[in-house]
This record gives C-alpha cells, sequence and structure tokens, in this order.
C-alpha cells in the first residue's frame, strides 16, 4: 500500500494517463495528471484492468535475519577491527579513550571534535581501529554484554592504584564468554601507590596470564591522563587485529547493530549504528529493531556528514520511525516496501509481546492476591 500519483499508475498499467483520469471521472473522483491516489482508488482502477492492486510480498519470517545472506568468501576484504574499552568504574575507561583519540587525530581535525558519539575511528599504522566505550557502573551490565558482543578485541582496563574490582570480573566474563582476545591496560601508572605487578597477580587467577610468566596475554602499562603507553597499546591492537585476520563484504547490504539511540528534539530519532558487514548508504530503506525507515542523513565520529559508511564504521543516523534500542540489530533492504513490510511486522509481533507481558503480569498480580 501507499500512494502513486495519477501518471506513475498510469504507466504501471501501460495506459496514458488522460485514460485513467477518464476512469476516474466515472468513477466519481476528478484528478489531475500529478494527483496523489491513495490505495483504495487504486485498487478500483486495477479492478477495471482486471490486475491485482499489489504484488504481494510475503514476510514468511518476522525475523529479519532470515534476509541476511551468506557471503561469498571470495567478496570479503579487509576491515577495521571493532575494539570495545571496558573495566571498573573510575579506572580511566573515557580518559584512555580521549587520550587516544588526541594522539591520533591531526590538528587541522581537532577543530571539529566534540565527542559526538560513544565510538570512533582512528588510523594506526594505515590500519583503522573502531573504539567502543562502555560505562563501568555496575548498572550496565546488558551494555557490557552487548560491547563484547559486537568487539572483536576487548581492553580491559584496570587502575593500578586500585586493581582488580567486581566489575572488572565482570568484563573478563563477558569477553571471554564471547571469546574475544583481551589486552589488559593497566592504567594510572603516574599515580603513587601504583602497583602494576599486584595486577598482574590478579589476574593470573581469570587466566589472564602475562608473557613473562609464560601466559599469553599482552599487558600494557599507560597513564591515559598524561598519554603514556598510548602508543605500544595501539601497536599490541593492530598485532592482535592482524592475526584474526578480520574481514567483510563491503558490496551487500549493510547489517550491524545499534550502539545507542535517542529521541532529539530536532533531528527526531537519532541512533548511532555499528556497520559490521557491507556498506550503508543514505537514502537505504533500513529495519532497526523494531523500528524502520530510509537513512536521512549519517553523521561520522567527527560530526561529518557522510553519504556512505563502509564495514566496522560507527555512523549516526536519522530517518527512522521510532527509536530503536541499544543492542538491536539493524538490516538495510533494497527494496523500501520490503522495508517497511519488515518493519511493520515486527512493531506488529513487540505490540502483541508487551500486550501478553501485560496479560501475564496482572494474572500473575491476580494470583498473588489470591
Ligand atoms: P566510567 O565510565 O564511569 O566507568 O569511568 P571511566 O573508566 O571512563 O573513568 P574516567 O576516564 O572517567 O576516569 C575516572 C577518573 O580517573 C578521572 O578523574 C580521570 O581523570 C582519572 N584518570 C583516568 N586515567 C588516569 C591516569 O592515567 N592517571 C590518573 N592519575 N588519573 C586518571
Ligand atoms: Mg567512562
Amino acid at each position: 500500500t501507499g500512494s502513486l500519483q495519477v501518471s506513475e499508475l498510469a504507466e504501471k498499467l501501460s495506459r496514458e494517463s488522460s485514460e485513467i483520469i477518464k476512469k476516474l471521472m466515472f468513477s466519481g473522483v476528478m484528478a489531475t495528471k500529478n494527483q496523489d491516489l491513495d490505495p483504495d482508488t487504486i485498487e478500483l482502477i486495477c479492478d477495471e484492468y482486471g490486475v491485482k492492486a499489489e504484488e504481494e510480498i510475503v514476510v514468511d519470517e518476522t525475523d529479519f535475519e532470515n534476509y541476511i545472506s551468506d557471503d561469498d568468501p571470495a567478496d570479503l576484504v579487509e576491515r577495521p577491527s571493532v575494539v570495545t574499552i571496558m573495566g571498573h568504574v573510575d579506572h580511566g575507561k573515557t580518559t584512555l579513550l580521549d587520550s587516544i583519540r588526541k594522539t591520533k587525530v591531526t590538528a587541522g581535525e581537532a577543530g571539529g571534535i566534540t565527542q559526538h558519539i560513544g565510538a570512533y575511528q582512528v588510523e594506526e599504522n594505515d590500519k583503522k581501529i573502531t573504539f567502543l566505550d562502555t560505562p563501568g557502573h555496575a548498572a550496565f551490565t546488558s551494555m557490557r554484554s552487548r560491547g563484547a558482543q559486537v568487539t572483536d578485541i576487548a581492553i580491559l582496563v584496570v587502575a593500578a592504584d586500585d586493581g582488580v574490582m567486581p566489575q572488572t570480573k565482570e568484563a573478563i566474563n563477558h569477553a571471554q564468554a564471547a571469546e574475544v582476545p583481551i589486552i589488559v591496560a593497566v592504567n594510572k601508572m603516574d599515580k603513587e601507590g601504583a602497583n602494576p605487578d599486584r595486577v598482574k597477580q590478579e589476574l593470573m587467577e581469570y587466566n589472564l596470564v602475562p608473557e613473562e610468566y609464560g601466559g599469553e596475554t599482552i599487558f600494557v602499562e599507560l597513564s591515559a591522563v598524561k598519554g603514556e603507553g598510548i602508543d605500544d597499546l595501539l601497536e599490541m591492537i593492530v598485532l592482535v587485529s592482524e592475526v584474526e585476520e578480520l574481514k567483510a563484504n563491503p558490496n551487500r547490504l549493510a547489517m550491524g547493530t545499534v550502539i545507542e539511540a535517542e529521541l532529539d528534539k530536532g533531528r527526531g530519532s537519532v541512533a548511532t549504528l555499528l556497520v559490521q558487514n557491507g556498506t550503508l548508504n543514505v537514502g537505504d530503506p533500513i529495519v532497526v529493531g523494531n523500528t524502520f525507515g530510509r537513512v536521512r542523513a549519517m553523521v561520522n565520529d567527527l560530526g561529518r556528514r557522510v553519504k556512505v559508511a563502509p564495514p566496522s564504521t560507527p555512523v549516526e543516523i536519522t530517518g527512522l520511525n521510532g527509536v530503536p534500542q541499544a543492542g538491536d540489530r539493524f538490516v538495510a533492504f533494497d527494496d523500501e516496501k520490503k522495508a517497511r513490510q519488515v518493519g511493520e511486522a515486527r512493531q506488529q509481533r513487540m505490540i502483541e509481546e508487551n500486550r501478553g507481558e501485560k496479560a501475564k503480569v496482572s494474572l500473575d498480580d491476580l494470583f498473588e492476591q489470591i
């Protein structure tokens, strides 16, 4: 369903516009060539010609993962690694990211930098690296778990003066569950009381054994505040990325994950997406979680407008009909109608599930009262 102009309908039916206008007139509708026709009127005219108004697109599965086809290995090319910064609250994750960005972004670009999105890209030895920040507060377990799932490498930040703390352990669990390699960044080395050896001892309990003790885990000692050890860390990230042989197919419809999303007063729904495979283009029809639309505009990590987002790129997009949730998956479509159908089906399913949840809750409440 959707509207068509008289001339568009005429073209679809291989008729002259004037003929359609005449038919409409006989049905009591006065129309001009450029007039929009509603679905009912379109159907009426199509019936007159014995044509079905709409080709039916079968959405047999509302789960859009079905629209993701496998890639031919021949189409795969190298992609930037996605690196998630994890660790206990206040151990210096965000400061570390700021420090990396400061050393890596050229002076000319510096003016344009605002911490636009919680994800950004830097270049080290001609290799791009995409970084994602995560919060260390105990309440954000799901964000850390999600971070571990979309990432290729986890940087475990541990403050040298504080050692292994509850969310350090939690981050290790998420990364190990997702089978993601961990690089340990022993931070705050500038602080009095910094004790990197203690950190190493403590982490051995979690199978993170430094090379100096015969293990395989990379430890980098640094000070995010002073900018010391940052280059070592980047070098290690590049090394580990090379071992991972990370690949993607840029010549296909995009798919990936929502990093964050919110409702903006001026721009409406704004979502930060990590493109994990394919290339996302402005104008692409897209289903994001239970929302859908067309990519209206894309902004990169430097706050600049871009038209394309290749694999491993974080971008902020507008154009969705709702606000998706962090962690939702997205899939781009070649056909707007299909995107809308899949999106609507998912929205419908969500409404029904919510209703089911509510019904269950009130039933439970009822039983509790009996
Ligand atoms: P959450 O996001 O809340 O989990 O914290 P975080 O891990 O992002 O920590 P953040 O970067 O906000 O830093 C917390 C505090 O530690 C700030 O006051 C930083 O200035 C300080 N800090 C971070 N890195 C260093 C460091 O290398 N040395 C010293 N002395 N202080 C640091
Ligand atoms: Mg932080």
